[in-house]
């Protein structure tokens, strides 16, 4: 087991939802120091500890993540929490949509990757903790352009893990069912606190396990698709059609 005491963590999207959340938990795992990181330091809140550090970031803006790369060269976990929700279908969503759900969870996500691996080689053991979702299994239509980013960004987090096997750095997924922050505001079912959930997913990063899912939604949705991947495509199809 390789635990997060003493750890130097940096968290993206930090300022809210699960991501907050995240930093909360880490404290109370007794991480040494935690680079909290958002695009608006304006919208942090106080996590009262000075073991928080706030950071200004974009992950697309790959100029910036290298230069908090620069200044974060102690890390030892990254956790690539941030992420949107636009949504709409293929065929009549927004292009814009598929794009952007794209260019943040994805290619963002890579961004950090890529600017990272050779800190936590250095700082090894460590571990890349990529926020995912159960819908990188089988696509939520309504979440057309989200699913083929989180599909997308899967896909990513099995290579690097590959890449990385040799050098010490786990690549760890986190595939959440849904969880009650403003990405889900109005979605019509019961969800767990962002609170509750950060503890299980830290729980389960500390015993190493490589594909996480956190939440009862999730783990029946899993279920389903590991039974026979076509049985999640039919729960999300029901879904889409009100069935
Ligand atoms: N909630 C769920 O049910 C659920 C399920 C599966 C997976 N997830 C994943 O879990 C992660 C956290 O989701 P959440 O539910 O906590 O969502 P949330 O409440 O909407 O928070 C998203 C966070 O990501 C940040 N962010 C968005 N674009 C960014 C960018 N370009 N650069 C840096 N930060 C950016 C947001 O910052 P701003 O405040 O500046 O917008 C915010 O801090 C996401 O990757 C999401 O896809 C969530």
């Amino acid at each position: 087991m390789q635990t997060l005491k003493d750890k130097v963590i940096l968290i993206t999207g930090a300022n809210r939802g699960i991501g907050k959340s995240l930093v909360k938990s880490s404290l109370e795992k007794g991480a040494r120091k935690i680079y909290a990181t958002s695009r608006d330091l304006n919208k942090m809140p106080n996590f009262g500890d000075e073991r928080v550090l706030l950071l200004e970031l974009d992950i697309t803006d790959n100029a910036q993540v290298l230069k908090v790369a620069e200044k974060t060269k102690d890390v030892e976990v990254l956790i690539n929490n941030a992420g949107i929700l636009s949504q709409g279908n293929i065929l009549e969503g927004e292009i814009s949509a598929v794009e952007n759900n794209m260019n943040v969870n994805y290619y963002g996500t890579i961004n950090m990757m890529r600017a990272f691996a050779p800190i936590l080689e250095k700082n090894a053991p460590a571990k890349i903790v990529n926020m995912v979702s159960i819908v990188a299994y089988s696509s939520l239509p309504s979440l057309a352009g989200y699913s083929a980013s989180k599909s997308a960004l899967f896909s990513a987090t099995q290579s690097v893990r590959i890449e990385l096997a040799k050098k010490n750095i786990v690549v760890q997924a986190i595939n959440p069912g849904a969880v009650a922050t403003d990405m889900t505001k109005g979605m019509p079912f019961d969800m767990p606190s962002s609170d509750s959930v950060a503890s299980l997913i830290l729980d389960k990063v500390e015993e190493g396990e490589l594909d996480i899912v956190p939440d009862e939604m999730g783990i029946g949705m899993f279920n389903a698709w590991k039974e026979e991947p076509s049985k999640l495509a039919e729960m999300f199809s029901n879904m889409y059609h009100g069935e």
